[in-house]
């Protein structure tokens, strides 16, 4: 199937108004650029290439030699404020709960300041899809819910989101939500397979939530093979002799395949691998594909 990102809509499904995300999105872990022309040149080109969705964290800029906590989200608010008619054209989404050194922390008032925080650093009103970036395993469910609640009355935050939660985690903070969590974030490739199975792909699919898949090429290694097991590679590397296609297509391709539909967040930071990704002619696998795929990268045969 060839496809094109949809741009991110809002479309109505019973009573519930769920915003659609696209196949792809721009994860900006690695936006770590020196000068705002290159930040602006990127988000352009994924916005070229139909991608509305960037997905940032207060926490981004600590790595990849970035300046620090918020540099992501201060170099992105840089972008906006250079081309202001971009932010009617992206999703801005973000995340919040991690405070280094702790490592987690979603009391009310830091969950607060958090947020607040990253507005002033995007340089925006309202951000559109709010992420918990992992669960304070020592907040209750409920007042992380009054908290997101309180931000999204007062126009702060527009849609909800959590990431790495179990699903135990994730239904326990919609118990105590009155708006649905519209997308969970697991890590999910070729090499991390724990959504098939752990109840995440299964709670998505009952309740309409979107996955947003991080880390879909594996950080690089489905590309560079390493730290790759041997078998998982030579399936990938025959599957793309097949189709004519590339490493990163086919790994792509795979997380695309699930009926979930998992949002692929595209982690490069070249445009013209952007490109390559939103064009490939390979956007999905056939069942007997992606079974090669799971068994070669489990290591053993499925029973
Ligand atoms: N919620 C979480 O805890 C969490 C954790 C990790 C990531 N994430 C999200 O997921 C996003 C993607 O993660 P990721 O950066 O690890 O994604 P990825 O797509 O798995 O890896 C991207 C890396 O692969 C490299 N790469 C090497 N060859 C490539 C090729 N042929 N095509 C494309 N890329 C190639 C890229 O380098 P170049 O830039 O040179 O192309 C980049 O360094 C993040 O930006 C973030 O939004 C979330």
């Amino acid at each position: 199937m060839r496809g094109a990102a949809a741009p991110g809509t809002i479309s109505s499904s019973g009573n519930m108004v769920h915003m659609t995300f696209g196949r792809y999105g721009l994860g900006l872990w690695r936006f770590t650029h020196e000068s705002v022309e290159v930040a602006d040149q990127l988000i352009h080109s994924a916005v070229d290439c139909g991608i509305s969705l960037l997905d940032n964290a207060a926490v981004y800029g600590g790595n990849w030699g970035g300046r620090g906590f918020g540099a992501a989200e201060e170099l992105l608010g840089a972008v906006l404020k250079r081309s202001p008619a971009l932010r009617a054209k992206v999703c801005v989404a973000t995340k919040g709960g991690i405070t280094p050194g702790i490592p987690y922390d979603q009391s009310p008032a830091t969950l607060r300041r958090e947020c607040e925080d990253s507005l002033r650093r995007l340089g925006i009103d309202r951000i559109d899809l709010y992420q918990v970036h992992r669960p304070d395993l020592f907040a209750h469910p409920r007042e992380t819910a009054e908290t997101l609640m309180a931000l999204r009355r007062e126009g702060k935050i527009d849609r909800v989101g959590v990431s790495n939660f179990t699903p135990a985690q994730h239904q326990a903070l919609a118990a105590h939500l009155n708006v649905p969590i519209e997308t969970t974030q697991p890590e999910y490739s070729a090499a991390a397979l724990n959504p098939l199975r752990d109840g995440t792909f299964d709670l998505c699919m009952r309740d309409g939530v979107t996955p947003l898949a991080w880390s879909p090429l594996a950080g690089g290694r489905l590309v560079t093979g390493e730290n790759i097991r041997p078998e998982l590679l030579a399936v990938i590397d025959e599957l793309a002799a097949t189709h004519g296609s590339t490493r990163e297509q086919v790994a792509y391709a795979f997380v695309l395949s699930h009926p979930a539909k998992p949002v692929v967040l595209l982690g490069t930071q070249k445009p013209e691998r952007l490109q390559a990704a939103i064009s490939s002619p390979l956007q999905s696998l056939s069942r007997s594909e992606l079974y090669r795929i799971v068994a070669a990268s489990e290591g053993r045969p499925l029973p």
